[in-house]
């Protein structure tokens, strides 16, 4: 974890409380509190410089405690993934991006249109589900340390489409996915069973992956409701990143993967997507 920055005790006091726009939560180290509040706004001093070392300044902490590496045990690596897999589908996802709609007006209003859209963004938000999942399962058995952080990586990226599709789907008066959880879950075992066939077929699941959500999601721009443009926006940043994900993978040293395991995974996408349209 990086150090914290010191901050004078003043400026910390007189923070407004941590919360979306708050300057906390942007990290905005010059800004200053609420005139509101009937408190003299003083510039925030420039945040120093974090120290080379990495060791924390509180003195309960001793050096070899600091420096020494974490050392992850079987039941860290089993509680840190069930704690991931709740974080996804409990849909408490933050993006870590601008939302792609915003500014785009509203109009969908018929309620047969909204139900259709909020359908599909559930499709696509399920389809997020299992990326995350797969990813993390990959992540857990890859053989190089490299390897492991680059899936970990993506699955970090993912989590703004994750976010993205709950915002919009709740914007549609729609729900998530009720077997987001088997979709996890069977997600995540395919993903570790990838990740076991060796680092090259592992990035080439990636590589197919991508492909065939990058298709899917092409084939929701036509079927989204007419005027849906909302939706449209979100989906087209979607399909961009995931194809930027489908060629880093590929240079990253990801195989073609065998035509029967590609119909497999097809196969197995589309048991999916046609059980989160209604489900
Ligand atoms: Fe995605
Ligand atoms: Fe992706």
């Amino acid at each position: 974890m990086a150090p914290q920055r010191s901050k004078p005790v003043e400026t910390l006091r007189r923070d407004p409380p941590m919360g979306r726009g708050s300057s906390r939560a942007r990290g905005d180290a010059n800004c200053v509190g609420h005139s509101s509040h009937g408190i003299v706004l003083q510039p925030r001093p420039a945040a120093p410089k974090a120290p080379a070392s990495t060791a924390p300044t509180n003195p309960l902490y001793n050096v070899s405690m600091a420096s020494a590496p974490r050392v992850f045990t079987p039941l860290d690596r089993l509680i840190r993934e069930f704690d991931r897999a709740l974080r996804t589908v409990a849909g408490a996802n933050v993006a870590g991006r601008p939302y792609p709609a915003e500014g785009i007006p509203e109009s969908l209003t018929e309620s047969e249109s909204r139900r259709r859209a909020a359908a599909l963004m559930r499709v696509n938000h399920a389809g997020e589900i299992a990326a995350q999942a797969l990813y993390h399962g990959q992540a857990l058995t890859a053989r190089t340390p490299a390897v492991r952080e680059s899936l970990v990586e993506a699955a970090r990226e993912e989590t703004d489409h994750l976010a993205w599709c709950e915002q919009r789907i709740g914007e549609l008066g729609g729900r998530t996915s009720l077997l987001a959880p088997v979709w996890y879950a069977g997600s995540f075992a395919i993903g570790v069973a990838a990740g076991l066939a060796g680092d090259r077929n592992s990035l080439g699941f990636v590589v197919e992956t991508e492909k065939q959500v990058a298709e899917h999601l092409d084939s929701h721009l036509s079927e989204l409701p007419a005027g849906d443009d909302r939706s449209r926006q979100i989906v087209t940043q979607m399909q961009h990143d995931e194809q930027v994900h489908g060629a880093n993978a590929r240079d990253s040293g990801g195989i073609d993967l065998p035509g029967p395991v590609q119909r497999l995974m097809r196969a197995t996408a589309r048991v999916m997507t046609r059980t989160a349209y209604r489900i």
